[in-house]
């Protein structure tokens, strides 16, 4: 197994020569298209070697998303939903002192990095940016769950450009907006097309809808609880109706608020990543976390341009178009 991850690393550099590349959002970095998805070449490496290596078993939960959508909250509600017994007192709760991101690992920037591609620490999830279509065959085939959070696109990629400037050094330059807006409607944006990645799982929902739960942001951001109870009754952890009563779930929402958890010692100035290399600043996974944050950045022409695109690309399949 071992031999075989170290196999596929030594052949790596070679197969992303063959592959078509685009300058990417930083000037330190290209894009590599690859399964119809331009992705980072590390988080690329950690693609190939889950396709390759990853077995899911049946009782694994997938948390997937294309970046920006919310993926860090999902993680902090995952987490605190299925250890929420465990951590009845809060103030000893981990996400008081620990990342989202550290305490459910991401697949291929966590899991296939480090070669233990078939295991999942103790609690079922596993997150990924991977669009369904690419996912490692046993996830498909297995057929365990999956959540899928999304967002307004104009919010995503506003998100996305604020973050992508926020890692860059600071003194390198990094694209204007205009041009990130291009690139994105372009669908060279990181695990783009946008579009594309939410169509991959809405369209495989209608195979398997019952193996998949839809959150989407705004409605979320909007009124939390009943998508925290959604969340709970799918991944098989519903809340009793005393927990209701005693106001558990909105505890569990409060604790995991954007509000909270951005105002945290640990998300203002600590930081995470797969590898010290590649380690951000958590304090850039929190931003604003508004709903049409879109309006204080992009012109009428630029909003237009890329709901032009979303009416192409949703138009006709139920999504928000
Ligand atoms: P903004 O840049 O619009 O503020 P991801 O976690 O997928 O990387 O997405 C990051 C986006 O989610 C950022 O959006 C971030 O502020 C927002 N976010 C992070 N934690 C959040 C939370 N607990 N509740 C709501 N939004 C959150």
């Amino acid at each position: 197994e071992e031999q075989s991850l170290q196999k596929t690393h030594q052949s790596f550099e070679e197969f992303l020569s063959t592959l078509p590349r685009q300058c990417g959002w930083t000037p330190l970095v290209d894009c590599y298209l690859y399964q119809g998805c331009w992705h980072h070449p590390f988080f690329l490496r950690g693609v190939i070697a889950a396709q390759q290596h990853f077995e899911a078993q049946p009782t694994d939960i997938f948390l997937c998303s294309a970046p920006k959508s919310g993926t860090t909250w999902l993680k902090a509600l995952a987490f605190a939903i299925v250890t929420r017994k465990k951590y009845s007192d809060l103030s000893s709760h981990p996400l008081l002192s620990t990342m989202p991101h550290q305490c459910i690992p991401s697949l291929e920037g966590d899991v296939a990095s480090k070669e233990h591609a078939d295991q999942i620490a103790e609690l079922p999830f596993l997150a990924t940016h991977i669009p369904y279509h690419s996912l490692p065959k046993s996830i498909i085939s297995c057929g365990c769950k999956i959540v899928y959070i999304f967002r307004d696109p104009k919010d995503a990629f506003v998100s996305m450009w604020h973050f992508v400037s926020r890692i860059t050094p600071k003194d390198a330059t990094y694209i204007s907006l205009e041009e990130a807006l291009e690139l994105f409607c372009e669908g060279v944006s990181f695990y783009g097309p946008y579009w594309d990645h939410v169509l991959s799982f809405w369209n495989a929902r209608k195979e398997a809808p019952q193996r998949m739960l839809f959150l989407v942001y705004e409605e979320m951001r909007k009124e939390p609880l009943p998508s925290v109870k959604n969340l709970a009754d799918f991944i098989g952890h519903p809340f009793s109706v005393e927990e209701e009563n005693e106001g558990v779930l909105q505890k569990i929402a409060d604790l995991c608020s954007f509000e909270y958890l951005s105002d945290l010692d640990v998300n203002k100035n600590g930081k995470n990543g797969p590898n010290p290399a590649v380690a951000i600043e958590n304090s850039a996974f929190f931003r604003k976390g508004k709903i049409g944050d879109w309006q204080s950045h992009l012109t009428p022409e630029m909003a237009e341009r890329l709901d032009q695109v979303t009416r192409e690309k949703f138009g006709g399949t139920g999504l928000p178009s």
